[in-house]
């Protein structure tokens, strides 16, 4: 039986963290043996809304593909590529963005909130209306019968089962109708008991060095009803507890349970073996991570075979479009 395809994307913004690895990363590597995996860098993305400043997001690009590698995504099971490679997302974003109803877009959730929160950018720009027409264009490129993502883009993948919809009225029957996939957001916040995320400054990176890891740990805030070393705390509440039942073995999150509710651990022993345990864990990460920074041009080989791999599928999608659309 052909596996089912599925597909999903970042935005390079940056390194990415334990936050993303417990979310995304660890559900799209769980997904790469039972399903047919496309995965890629959605830089055309970041510029819908980081237009002025992208001189970063070369880099960054590199740095997420050594972090997907690193973590174990294998580039023999799936199509690892980058977005702006493959020239045809571009062209059928152009075709999707002419049957696209203005009001779809302007009544898209995830659209207003960002117009409300980032107040520091303009962005009422084309570019940043028609996103999740560029979004439908790579999803429904490579005919992705699911996609992986978080709650926030739900909205984003329904908008292109519309678009996959009146393109396969007006045109023929060409795309199937991507299915929402959800991912289980991480259960780890931020070291300041946010959400983990970059913008936040509260994030402990994949790329941390042991010395980065022993001190954003040391600044984890706690159960805060606990302010003297003499209270009891309470772990179910605590983020650095939630730290210990990922990276801790199960006889120390037991024993750290109980002693913590009775004020027999000091939170700053506590943390002091979470944080030993945790770059324990990551060790064998850190450790590939280090070959590739050494060795960038692997990297950038593994990124060209990845892209040639999407382009042929991505061509092949735009012949039968062109020939539908009579183009
Ligand atoms: N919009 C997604 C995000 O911000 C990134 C993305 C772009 C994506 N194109 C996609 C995700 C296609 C899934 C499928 O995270
Ligand atoms: Fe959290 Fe550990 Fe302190 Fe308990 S002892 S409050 S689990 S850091």
């Amino acid at each position: 039986m052909t596996k089912k395809r599925i597909l999903s994307g970042m935005r390079p913004t940056g390194p990415l963290h334990l936050g993303n690895l417990h979310g995304a990363l660890a559900n799209w590597k769980n997904m790469q043996d039972d399903y047919d995996c496309f995965f890629f860098i959605a830089d055309w993305h970041a510029l819908t809304s980081d237009y002025e400043m992208t001189g970063p997001l070369q880099g960054y690009a590199l740095d997420i593909f050594m972090d997907w590698l690193s973590v174990g995504l294998s580039p023999d099971k799936c199509t690892l590529f980058v977005q702006s490679n493959i020239k045809e997302h571009a062209e059928l974003f152009l075709l999707l963005s002419m049957i696209t109803p203005l009001p779809w877009l302007e009544r898209n959730p995830t659209y207003k909130e960002q117009i409300a929160q980032l107040k520091n950018k303009d962005l009422s720009t084309f570019g940043f209306l028609g996103y999740p027409v560029l979004q439908a264009a790579d999803i429904i490129m490579y005919k992705a019968n699911g996609v992986p993502v978080g709650i926030d883009q739900a909205p984003h993948v329904e908008l292109t089962r519309e678009i996959a919809r009146r393109f396969n009225h007006f045109y023929g029957d060409i795309f199937p109708m991507p299915e929402t996939i959800l991912t289980e957001t991480s259960k780890i916040l931020g070291i300041d008991r946010r959400k983990m995320s970059k913008s936040y400054n509260n994030a402990i990176f994949l790329s941390a060095s042991p010395e980065e890891i022993r001190n954003k740990v040391g600044q984890m805030i706690t159960d805060p009803q606990r302010a003297r070393r003499t209270d009891p705390g309470n772990p179910d509440i605590c983020n650095v507890f939630s730290f210990h039942r990922l990276y801790s073995d199960q006889q120390t999150v037991q024993s750290i349970y109980q002693e913590c509710r009775k004020a027999q651990i000091g939170c700053v022993e506590c943390k002091q073996m979470m944080a030993e345990n945790l770059i324990m864990v990551l060790e064998p990460v850190r450790e590939k991570r280090a070959y590739y920074e050494a060795h960038p041009d692997t990297v950038r080989a593994v990124i060209e075979d990845g892209d040639q791999k999407a382009r042929v599928v991505a061509r092949e999608t735009m012949e039968q479009v062109r020939e539908a659309v009579k183009i």
